[in-house]
């Protein structure tokens, strides 16, 4: 049987800290699907579209990694596609009490056992985050350490349109 582990997130962009987490997980399972969570309330600074060609086109390097989006409960989308793992990225210790509460309501809603599992980021990557990398690059700041490559020219010529 094929064990899969899930991984989502908005990805708006996709970071280095985020890059980190996939290629770790990637590792410890057969294969790993990255999934946007689609929410119609929220706007974005790229469309979901978007942030899924991206994320292809930086995890090109990693064969077991699938890109997909999903709407509604992530635990309906994990029941649904039988993954027994589901990734989170823990940054600092303010993200564990979050963590702890969606982990404990998704292991209600999980139906068939999945395991939420929580990844230490890197020390170098524990201070970003989306609203971060385009509040700094929106105000002309550098964000090309804190993101793939490709996120950073995809950030600029977005932000220049
Ligand atoms: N490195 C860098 N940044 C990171 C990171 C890492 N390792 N891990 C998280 N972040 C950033 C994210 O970019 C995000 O930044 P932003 O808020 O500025 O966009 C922030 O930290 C929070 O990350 P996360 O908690 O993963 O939020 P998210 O919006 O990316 O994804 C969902 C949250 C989509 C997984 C969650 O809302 C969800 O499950 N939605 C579906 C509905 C649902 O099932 N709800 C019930 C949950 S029990």
């Amino acid at each position: 049987m094929e064990r899969k582990a899930l991984y989502a997130g908005s990805f708006d962009p996709v970071t280095n800290g985020h890059l980190n987490i996939i290629e770790r997980a990637a590792k410890m399972f057969d294969s790993l699907t990255v999934a946007i969570a689609v929410n119609p309330n929220k706007t974005g600074l790229f469309s979901v579209d978007e942030r899924a060609e991206i994320l292809r086109e930086v995890t090109k390097h990693i064969p077991n990694v699938k890109v997909d989006k999903f709407s509604g409960l992530a635990a309906d989308y994990v029941n649904e596609n039988g993954f027994i793992a589901y990734i989170r990225g823990l940054r600092a210790v303010n993200d564990f009490e979050n963590e702890l509460q969606m982990a404990q309501m998704n292991d209600i809603l999980f139906t068939g056992g999945t395991q939420t599992v929580l990844l230490m980021t890197d020390p170098k990557n524990s201070f970003i985050s989306s609203s971060l990398i385009k509040e700094v690059a929106s105000l002309g700041g550098s964000v090309d350490d804190l993101v793939p490559p490709y996120a950073a020219k995809r950030i600029k010529e977005k932000l220049s349109e």
